[in-house]
Parts: C-alpha cells; sequence; structure tokens
C-alpha cells in the first residue's frame, strides 16, 4: 500500500510519503480502505514530541473509508460499509486496519469528509466540557484554540449546555467565521489579553471552565481568567509546548486542574454512545464541521504544514 511514514521526531519534512507491506489485521480488527484522512492536531504533536515506534511509524489517529475485510470475531461491520476509525496510529495509508471496537457506521446522509473528522474532535469537546469539565446552563467557558477541530466542536457543545462561550483565534475574521457556530465573545489572542478580556465579560468575577488545547506560555493567561476554584481543562499543545503548573499555582488560585485523554477510552461504551450521537447530529445538521482543504496523501507534507501554520478552519484532509 501507498502510505506516509518516518522514524524520527520533527517537523513535516521528516515524512516520507512511498510503498509499504499492507497491515495484517487479527481476528478482533477490521481493515478500512482508506477515503479520507482527518490530520488531528495530535498527529502533529506525536510527530514532534513522541519517539515514533514501530519503526517507519504510519502516523494518524483517525480516517473514513469502506470495510475492505473483517477477522473472524467481528460482528458489527461486514466489508463494503462505509465507517471512520480511530487508532493510535496507522491513518495516513491506503490501509487502515484496527479494532472493531474503534470503529464507527457513518450514518446514512453524512458526508464521508466530515464524518472523517468527526469522532475525535466531538468527542474530546464532550469529555472536557461534559463528561470531565461538568459544564452547568450559565456558566463562563472559554475556549482556547476555538476555531480548529476541537475547538468548533467545544464551542458547539458548550452553546448546547448553554454556556456562555468565549473562544481565542489568531485573527478577528477567523473569531467572526466561528460566531455562528456559537461564539459569544471572541479573543484575539495575538493582539488581546485573554485574561483581562475574559475578566472584564465576567464582570471582573472570572470565568468558570477554561478548555486549553494550545498549551504553551497562553496557560498562565488561562488560569489568571479563572475563578477561584475554576476548572482548567488539560486537553492539548497545539503550541508544542506542554503546560505545567507549580505547587503555589495551584492553591494560590484553588485551582482544579482535569485531564483528557479520548484515546484511552475510546473503546468504552460511554465514549461509542457519545460518538454516535455526534455523528447523528451531524448526520442531521445540529453539528457543523468545515472542511478546510483538502490533500492528497501524497502531500502529507503540505498538508501538515498547512495545519501548523497555515491556521486553517476547522478539519484539513488527506484523500487517499
Ligand atoms: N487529550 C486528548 O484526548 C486530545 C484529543 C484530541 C486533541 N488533543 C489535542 O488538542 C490540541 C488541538 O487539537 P485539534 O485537533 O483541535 O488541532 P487543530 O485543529 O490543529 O487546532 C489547533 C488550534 O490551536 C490554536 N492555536 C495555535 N497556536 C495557538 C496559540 N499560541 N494560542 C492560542 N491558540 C493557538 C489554533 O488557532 P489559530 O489557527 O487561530 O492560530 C487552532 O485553533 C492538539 O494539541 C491535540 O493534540 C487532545
Amino acid at each position: 500500500m501507498k502510505a506516509i511514514f518516518y522514524s524520527e521526531n520533527g517537523g513535516p519534512e521528516v515524512m516520507r510519503y512511498g510503498d509499504l507491506p499492507d497491515p495484517e489485521p487479527g481476528p478482533g480488527d477490521v481493515l478500512i480502505r482508506t477515503r479520507f484522512v482527518s490530520i488531528e492536531g495530535g498527529d502533529l504533536l506525536n510527530r514532534l514530541i513522541s519517539p515514533p515506534d514501530p519503526v517507519p511509524f504510519v502516523p494518524g489517529y483517525q480516517a473514513a473509508g469502506i470495510v475492505d475485510a473483517v477477522g473472524s470475531d467481528v460482528v458489527r461491520f461486514k466489508p463494503g460499509q462505509a465507517v471512520v476509525a480511530f487508532n493510535w496510529h496507522g491513518s495516513h495509508a491506503e490501509l487502515f486496519a484496527t479494532r472493531e471496537d474503534y470503529v464507527y457506521a457513518i450514518p446514512e446522509g453524512l458526508d464521508m469528509q466530515i464524518a472523517a473528522a468527526a469522532p475525535i474532535a466531538f468527542g474530546t469537546a464532550h469529555d472536557a466540557l461534559v463528561a470531565y469539565g461538568g459544564v452547568q446552563p450559565g456558566e463562563t467557558v472559554l475556549i482556547q484554540g476555538a476555531g480548529g477541530g476541537v475547538g468548533l466542536a467545544a464551542v458547539q457543545i458548550a452553546r448546547d449546555l448553554g454556556a456562555v462561550v468565549i473562544g481565542t483565534a489568531s485573527s478577528a475574521e477567523k473569531l467572526e467565521r466561528i460566531r455562528p457556530f456559537g461564539l459569544d465573545h471572541g479573543i484575539n489572542y495575538r493582539e488581546e489579553d485573554i485574561a483581562k478580556r475574559c475578566l472584564e465579560i465576567s464582570g471582573g468575577r472570572g470565568i468558570d471552565v477554561t478548555v486549553d488545547l494550545a498549551g504553551g506560555k497562553g496557560k498562565d493567561l488561562l488560569v489568571k481568567a479563572l475563578r477561584p476554584h475554576g476548572r482548567y481543562g488539560a486537553v492539548g499543545a497545539s503550541t508544542g509546548e506542554i503546560p505545567s503548573f507549580s505547587f503555589f499555582e495551584l492553591i494560590g488560585e484553588r485551582l482544579n486542574v482535569y485531564g483528557v485523554s479520548l484515546g484511552q477510552e475510546m473503546h468504552t461504551q460511554r465514549v461509542r454512545d457519545m460518538v454516535e450521537t455526534a455523528l447523528a447530529r451531524l448526520a442531521d445538521g445540529s453539528y457543523r464541521m468545515p472542511i478546510d482543504r483538502v490533500f492528497p496523501l501524497s502531500e502529507a507534507i503540505e498538508a501538515h504544514r498547512h495545519v501548523a501554520e497555515g491556521h486553517p478552519f476547522g478539519r484539513v484532509l488527506l484523500s487517499a
């Protein structure tokens, strides 16, 4: 099969396009002929910081396509079905093998490109706001990185929870595009003081919850934006810098920090139910996920660069 692979950490240029042996699915696995690969923020972070294992390492958490073959123990899927699936690696290839409980049927009427972008974005946003964030109607929520894949899902879920939704992005134009998804207040993180704006919006009280998708130095401003006993969701580090907390920061602000790791719970019935609901809501139009651009698989280097540097709106896909 044709695939993208790398053997050392680094920027998009460490990736190669070429031939690799087809994956060999086990008895509990589904083999998918990939149509669309969603480039996840985690694919970029992994390439930068997680030692590739095995090598050559085929990156990629998520793709949609058509079931090509199923192992003898698989009961839910059969060849020919349109599906979207998660795995810890392997989506950047013409064939993607994964365990049955990581696979979702694409509901009738849902475009395969949008399905390709859905489970991780909506699942993570739901965990960050609902399962672990415990957001209540009327609470104030700040989403750092609101115009990315997880961010746009989070804006819509926070809107539906009845929260006051604050989001950050790199430009006023991008914030305007996020507004129809449910954004009440937009903050340009390059030009404005996030903490100051959040204090203004919350009448000096501080906000209740922040979902951090960017990490890096911006985290200090997010902590300042929170009220005492506020909740900080440690979800991502799209800046490439992992945030850390000092003891005095935690006790000084009486901070509640919670972590999200959707992949570790992807096989659970809880997550399966939640992702199936998100797919149904995308199919009926009550959720949306914009597709910024589609690159051929062979142009994964350019595509990853576009995600890292081009400030896309929503998801960037590869087509296999
Ligand atoms: N823990 C989990 O289970 C889990 C699951 C999924 C994703 N994640 C992580 O969550 C992060 C986001 O994922 P994604 O798929 O949504 O990525 P994405 O679509 O690439 O979006 C990245 C976002 O980060 C924003 N950003 C970049 N630099 C920033 C900065 N300095 N300050 C504020 N915002 C900044 C971008 O905004 P602009 O384009 O406007 O600059 C963009 O909205 C990634 O680090 C990913 O690894 C974690």
